[in-house]
């Protein structure tokens, strides 16, 4: 395959993010109508000639004709995309087709929909044949920002969220945001409180730019959306090229993911998206930070103010925080045994504590509104 940067032309009024990862250098490329350039953007890349598009039945009803006007490809493999099809059963699926088609290493998988198509479809990629070309077309706003990115790809674990997976990253990633005119408003809210996580931890200016231009941002205008969405994956570009495999600075992102976790977990996945989830996670991390005297009661203000802005969250009133404590205990992210917080420092800076008490927490708790 050519290396990615020379041969891509990028249309009018879109945006070229590169991420350059040390085991894979990629561009990310962010545009309205971007979607009806990714058979040239295929090309551009030298991407093997046998392409396969994963979606699933509803992205593909809205969206696959414009797709398969611009990618030619035999038919698409369709499989359930729910968070509880997210299970080595779906990617089995995926596998069976790609045999059935005689795919070979000279195959490049195209994944065309939310996160979950994206990060079962990229683990499919990542292991037929040890490896075959992957692109990524997301669909959501919360795979556009953040994960087509990165390369994080697996299924979830009937005892655990994501416990089965690689680090494989796409060959690149293609973002239009036209298609989420059809995303429902809940699912559009849930990605917009991840870009509100990357203007807490990295960018006042993307912050203020949610608050400033919240009605453009709802009213689906393209040329905001891909300014926020660009901001965004600037933001997860940079700190994945400066920590691949999370060791260090990528753990930045995890802000409002170690209390959101929990709260997914204590409610099974089935009351939160997961972006409402990281927005309680926030605050309660904002909490920890002001009581620390580390952050500023304004700046935690205007975080709530923000969140509040876009609307209402799920009750957690009835979520207790011996609960709470103890999902976060069980978390993948615990290292050697310590909870580890991202605590915003200002809006735009943060800093990584491993030394916060289980009464901090608790007291944090009740204060956002847990069980008192
Ligand atoms: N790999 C990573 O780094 C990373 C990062 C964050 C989250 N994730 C994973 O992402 C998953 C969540 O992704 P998600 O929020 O995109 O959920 P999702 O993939 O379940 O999509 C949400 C819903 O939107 C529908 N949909 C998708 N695109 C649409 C469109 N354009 N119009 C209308 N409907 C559309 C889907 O059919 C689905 O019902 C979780 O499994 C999470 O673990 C991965
Ligand atoms: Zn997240």
């Amino acid at each position: 395959m050519l290396s990615y940067h020379s041969y891509l032309m990028v249309p009018a009024g879109a945006v070229r993010i590169d991420v350059p990862t040390p085991s894979r250098a990629y561009s990310v490329t962010i545009g309205d109508g971007t979607l009806d350039g990714v058979g040239r953007v295929l090309d551009d890349l030298g991407a093997p000639e046998r392409r396969f598009i994963v979606s699933s039945p509803l992205v593909w009803r809205l969206h696959g004709p414009q797709l398969a006007r611009a990618v030619t490809v035999a038919e698409p493999i369709l499989v359930p995309d729910g968070e509880r099809f997210k299970q080595l059963a779906t990617v089995a699926r995926i596998y069976d087709a790609l045999v059935r088609f005689n795919a070979d290493r000279a195959a490049t998988l195209v994944t065309f929909g939310g996160g979950v198509i994206g990060d079962m479809a990229g683990f499919a990629a990542a292991t037929y044949l040890r490896g075959i070309a992957l692109v990524h077309v997301p669909t959501t706003l919360l795979a556009q920002v953040d994960s087509a990115i990165g390369g994080k790809v697996g299924v979830n674990h009937p005892l655990g969220k994501n416990l089965i997976g690689a680090f494989y990253q796409p060959h690149a990633v293609i973002v239009d945001p036209a298609v989420l005119g059809t995303l429902p408003r809940r699912e559009f809210r849930a990605g917009l409180y991840e870009v509100i996580k990357y203007g807490m931890t990295s960018s006042a200016a993307l912050f203020d730019r949610v608050a400033r231009e919240r009605k453009a941002i709802f009213a689906r205008t393209p040329e905001t959306l891909t300014a926020i969405i660009a901001e965004s994956c600037r933001i997860k570009a940079d700190v994945v090229g400066a920590d691949e495999r999370e060791t260090g600075v990528r753990r930045i992102l995890n802000f409002g993911h170690t209390a959101g976790h929990a709260i997914e977990a204590v409610t099974k996945y089935r009351r939160f998206r997961h972006g409402e989830a990281v927005a309680y996670g926030m605050l309660v991390a904002a909490d920890l930070a002001v009581e620390r005297g580390a952050l500023a009661d304004r700046d935690r203000q205007a975080l709530g103010g923000l969140i509040a802005s876009l609307g209402p969250l799920p009750p957690i009133a009835d979520l207790a925080p011996a609960q709470m404590i103890e999902a976060m205990q069980h978390d993948k992210k615990t290292i050697a045994g310590r909870l580890h917080f991202v605590l915003p420092t200002t809006v735009g800076a943060t800093a990584i504590v491993d030394d916060v008490t289980e009464k901090e927490i608790r007291d944090s708790l009740k204060r956002v509104g847990f069980k008192g």
